[in-house]
């Protein structure tokens, strides 16, 4: 079990919790003094230990309902404002589900609270984000191959430049710059291109490589949406002119161009 307070929420609860086993203690002391004060005021009636069930059908005892004929044992003593109440017994089947609702209760403390064997609701919801967040994932590599050199576009939105930005990062920093400005790779920021500038004739290149000339193909590091992003980043860089960026290589390829060819 696991008693750290660490937030605001957790100590206003603990607070809450307090109050609420002080107040029940409370509530019971005074009903139970109410109960002995009342019950010395009452007039005692005598026990009567009688079958009040007697002459019932079976469903009248599974289901505890004594017959009306009994109503005289079963009349309280007391009759306030002349009405007259009867002591009814609690029809049995009642009673075992309160008796069964206790035991869970038990089962459920020692499960959830003690053992701590069973997920506490923020526990489920954790559980059920990650597999979703899993099963979200399988979804997006499934449809990942629908990505090919001929449907390829660039995509704009933040968060998958973002990604294209991590995958530069990590694979593509060594050889063409931290800004793209080039090193032993050419510059990926100007209009120049020496396998083409527009987004499907980079995404080939970053898919098959240029294995000749020191390119290598990324198609098994990279799944196609990948490559798609990254690819979509580099063209973000486009005339971003970084510092030491390196001189031209290649034949320009004008917006206009690329725009058509896209
Ligand atoms: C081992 C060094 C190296 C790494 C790592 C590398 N590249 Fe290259 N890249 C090159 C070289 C060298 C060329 C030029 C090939 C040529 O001269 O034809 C090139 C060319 C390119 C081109 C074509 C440029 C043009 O002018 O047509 C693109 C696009 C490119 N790389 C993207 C990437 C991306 C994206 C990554 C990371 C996933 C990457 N490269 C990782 C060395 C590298």
């Amino acid at each position: 079990m696991n008693f750290e307070i660490k937030t605001g929420e957790e100590l206003l609860l603990m607070v809450l919790l307090i109050c609420l086993i002080f107040g029940a203690l409370a509530l019971l002391v005074s009903t139970l003094h109410l109960y002995l004060t009342v019950k010395n005021t009452l007039p005692t009636k005598e026990e009567t230990k009688v079958d009040v069930y007697e002459g019932s059908s079976i469903w009248n005892r599974i289901f505890r309902v004594p017959p009306s004929s009994t109503n005289e044992q079963l009349l309280m003593a007391h009759a306030p404002d002349g009405i007259q109440e009867l002591d009814n017994p609690t029809p049995g089947w009642f009673m075992g589900l309160f008796y069964i609702t206790i035991i869970c209760a038990i089962g459920y403390l020692i499960t959830y609270h003690v053992i701590g064997d069973g997920d506490v609701m923020h526990q489920e919801y954790t559980a059920e984000m990650a597999a979703a967040e899993q099963a979200h994932e399988a979804y997006l590599k499934k449809f990942a191959n629908a990505v090919n050199e001929s449907n390829v576009t660039v995509l704009k939105d933040p968060k998958s430049i973002e990604a294209g930005k991590k995958l530069f990062d990590q694979n593509c920093t060594a050889c063409h710059g931290a800004a793209a400005e080039g090193k032993v790779g050419p510059n990926l920021t100007d209009a120049y291109w020496l396998h083409g500038g527009t987004i499907k004739a980079v995404f080939k290149t970053i898919t098959e490589g240029v294995p000749d000339k020191g390119m290598i193909s990324w198609k098994k590091q990279l799944n196609p949406i990948q490559i798609q992003q990254v690819s979509s980043y580099i063209f973000s860089l486009q005339g971003s002119k970084p510092a030491g960026a390196k001189a031209p290589q290649g034949e320009e390829v004008k917006p206009e161009e690329v725009a058509q060819k896209q």
